[in-house]
């Protein structure tokens, strides 16, 4: 084939160009009613590497895992927790800040309303707010890999203090903790928000009402991932869903 010099240029460009990570991105919208709630999550291979060849005895995986949540105003507040149940997972809530920026607020604990936990290592990336009319968070987690180091105290939100024990292990499998396997095809998650005016606060701790409607889910993180290539560092506030 002859290829002009214009074109030629033009193939040479392209080559030179990085190849683009083409994230897999697993979404779900738990709610048939509500289409604009979604549920997302991608895992760099690099993460799931890590796990295989783990030489921890609980075989959990380290690294990040990004997640997304994105639902209309109409919505007080939406949530995502991750592992099997209210006592052990790690429950991510997302709330209106103001007109344009979210509140994500970690939170732990299993009865009534979670409590804020700062051990969460947890970052909203750029890109997060309202964005076209919907409450969007995208996530970073340095430390999703099993449960947060548990909450000792009263419950309540103000008060919450990390139990030494906890946070020396890191992070779950320790006290009965939830222990997640980065290529589990059938990994335990769920849902949960509540329908109302926007909360517009900045407050990790703010007073939630209970929710309208709650659910599970069950992911497969095969399904989720991206390529991060050899040598390379994912940049501290890259946005997979960018
Ligand atoms: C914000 C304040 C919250 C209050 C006051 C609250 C209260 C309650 C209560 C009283 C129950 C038992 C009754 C029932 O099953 O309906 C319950 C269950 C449940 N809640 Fe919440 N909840 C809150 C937040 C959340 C959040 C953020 C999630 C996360 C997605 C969540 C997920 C669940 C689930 C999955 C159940 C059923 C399983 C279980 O009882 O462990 N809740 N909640």
């Amino acid at each position: 084939m002859h290829l002009t010099r214009k074109q030629w240029l033009q193939a040479l460009t392209l080559a030179l160009l990085p190849a683009q990570p083409t994230a897999k991105i697993l979404t779900t919208a738990p709610d048939p009613t509500i289409p604009a709630l979604t549920y997302s999550i991608t895992i760099p291979n690099t993460t799931s590497a890590n796990s295989a060849s783990s030489s921890g005895a609980d075989g959990k995986g380290s690294g990040p895992i990004y997640l997304r949540l994105t639902a209309p105003t109409t919505m007080q507040w939406l949530s995502l927790g991750q592992g099997p149940d209210m006592a052990t997972a790690n429950i991510f809530i997302v709330y209106a800040a103001s007109a344009t920026t979210v509140t994500l607020s970690p939170r732990s604990g299993g009865q009534g309303q979670p409590s804020y936990n700062p051990a969460a290592n947890v970052t909203l990336l750029e890109g997060s707010g309202i964005v076209d009319g919907r409450m969007v968070a995208e996530v970073r987690c340095e430390n999703c890999w099993g449960s947060w180091p548990a909450l000792s105290g009263s419950g309540t939100s103000g008060d919450a203090v990390v139990e030494a024990g906890g946070a020396a292990t890191g992070a779950g499998g320790g006290s009965g903790g939830f222990v997640m396997d980065p290529t589990g095809n059938e990994t335990a998650w769920f849902w949960a928000y509540q329908l109302g005016a926007p909360l517009d606060s900045a407050d990790v701790g703010a007073e939630l009402g209970m929710h309208d409607v709650k659910g599970e889910m069950v992911w497969d993180l095969r399904e989720a991932g991206f390529e991060v290539g050899a040598g390379e560092e994912l940049e501290e506030g890259f946005n997979p869903f960018a």
